[in-house]
């Protein structure tokens, strides 16, 4: 048997004294095709600015990011290098996990809003409960005092939209800003040079190896646990486990399919308010554990099923700008309640979920459809709504759209807050 060199054995004791993790980290980070803590597992999903994104991307797309100068030289969407993404679930529990100074915008606006409506062609509600539309004006146009009165209406009516909009991706970052601390994603794909401004398109993934279809594309809706949940097609509200979770969200379709790519919203004020007296003095104060879509390695587990990063919130919300109580659970990052039994706790959880989606009443269904050369916008409280999108155009054609996520406060109860139809004056019906 041949002795080892004097080479070998320094770098055999090079590799016993790097601690297990870090050479994990190290191999997840030098090995691009490892589909390790990847939440998309796509095989050819690319790191950095994808060249054959390029290609894909619909005309109209490509012309609103040319006009507002992204360069596309490099490729599109630019996805996080191997290098920045987090690796195991301290490190992603870490990003943002300080207080983040917040200015409420809806608190400081005229509950009237008369600069904002007062400029529009129409302001229509489009259900009782959630959903208005606003026409004859353009986003990128705003003066402060208006998006302060837009944030409250938003609030208010957990959805506005606004179409035939001209809308550089820039200026809806500027937007995002107004509204408070931008997000910005580990993982996700991105416009080029603006982290931020999320890349929305489920047709690039699905035609990079996301397996979504016809089939599959709703059963995290039967059962999330058991079937996953495949491009965002479940009831949910966005990055619910950040330490400030999202407020105002923006998101804008450039490239939006002739019939179908619909989403609906769903109110929480009012979700809370279809329960029973009993059942909201019983949820009133309680705790919920919250986890992230995306999953990482634990360093004390390695070779185990990555985890979401978990975080504490309350169950019921107090909105800081309506003032009003709203349920803050959904079927998609929900795990249980604290201080239940897991069975309880299952049990009145999925209670809670169908109750924000078997409630038709409190739900808004909307077509993005704008005229040709334009695009369409809707804004969105991801505190008091739950989302989800309908995969009916599958894919054939394109949908494609920029995303920006301002983060909001600290989640909050406040016992002395009241709900949505206390503070309206509308009718309650009590249970005998
Ligand atoms: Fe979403």
């Amino acid at each position: 048997m041949s002795e080892t060199t004097v080479a070998e054995r320094k770098s055999i004791e090079q590799i016993v004294h790097v601690s297990i993790d870090a050479q994990i980290e190290n191999l997840v980070r030098s090995h691009k095709d490892l589909n390790i803590t990847r939440a998309v597992k796509a095989p050819s999903l690319a790191t950095g600015a994808d060249p054959e994104g390029v290609k894909l991307l619909p005309k109209s797309s490509k012309k609103r990011l040319e006009n507002d100068h992204i360069d596309l030289s490099k490729g599109y969407p630019e996805i996080p290098d191997r290098s920045e993404i987090p690796v195991f679930v301290d490190q992603a529990h870490a990003i943002r996990d300080y207080d983040m100074p917040y200015i409420e915008r809806g608190k400081n606006a005229d509950p009237e809003k008369k600069a904002l409506l007062s400029a529009a062609k129409e302001v229509k509600d489009l259900t009782t409960h959630i959903g208005t539309v606003i026409v004859g004006l353009q986003l990128a146009d705003l003066t402060d005092k208006q998006k302060d009165e837009l944030a409250l209406l938003i609030e208010e009516r957990g959805v506005v939209f606004f179409k035939n909009q001209k809308l550089p991706p820039r200026k809806q970052r500027e937007l995002g800003e107004y509204w408070g601390n931008l997000e910005v994603h580990p993982q996700t794909p991105h416009v080029p040079g603006l982290p931020g401004e999320t890349v929305i398109w489920n047709d690039y993934l699905q035609k990079r190896g996301m397996n979504i279809n016809f089939k599959n594309c709703n059963y995290g809706n039967f059962d999330i646990v058991r079937y996953g949940s495949v491009g965002n097609q479940v009831w949910h509200t966005d990055l619910v486990h950040e330490r400030q979770p999202a407020g105002i969200t923006h998101l804008h379709l450039d490239a939006i399919p002739e019939v179908g790519g619909d989403t609906i919203w769903a109110s929480g004020y009012a979700a809370y308010d279809k329960l029973s007296e009993e059942m909201k003095k019983f949820l009133d104060g309680k705790k919920v554990v919250v986890v992230s879509y995306h999953k990482y390695l634990d360093r004390k587990d390695p070779f185990g099923e990555p985890k979401p990063v978990g975080r504490i919130h309350p169950l019921v919300r107090t909105h800081p700008a309506t003032g009003w109580k709203f349920l803050f659970v959904n079927r998609s990052m929900t795990k249980r309640i604290v201080g239940l039994t897991p069975v309880e706790s299952d049990v009145i959880l999925n209670y809670l979920f169908d109750v924000y989606e078997k409630n038709v009443d409190i739900q808004v269904r909307f077509n993005w459809k704008s005229d040709p050369g334009y695009g369409t916008s809707a804004i969105w409280d991801n505190r008091s709504t739950q989302h989800r999108t309908i995969w009916d155009h599958e894919g054939r054609i394109s949908r494609h759209g920029t995303r920006v996520t301002s983060l909001a406060e600290i989640p909050y109860f406040d016992p002395k807050s009241r709900s949505q139809r206390e503070a309206l004056g509308l009718p309650i019906t009590k249970e005998a």
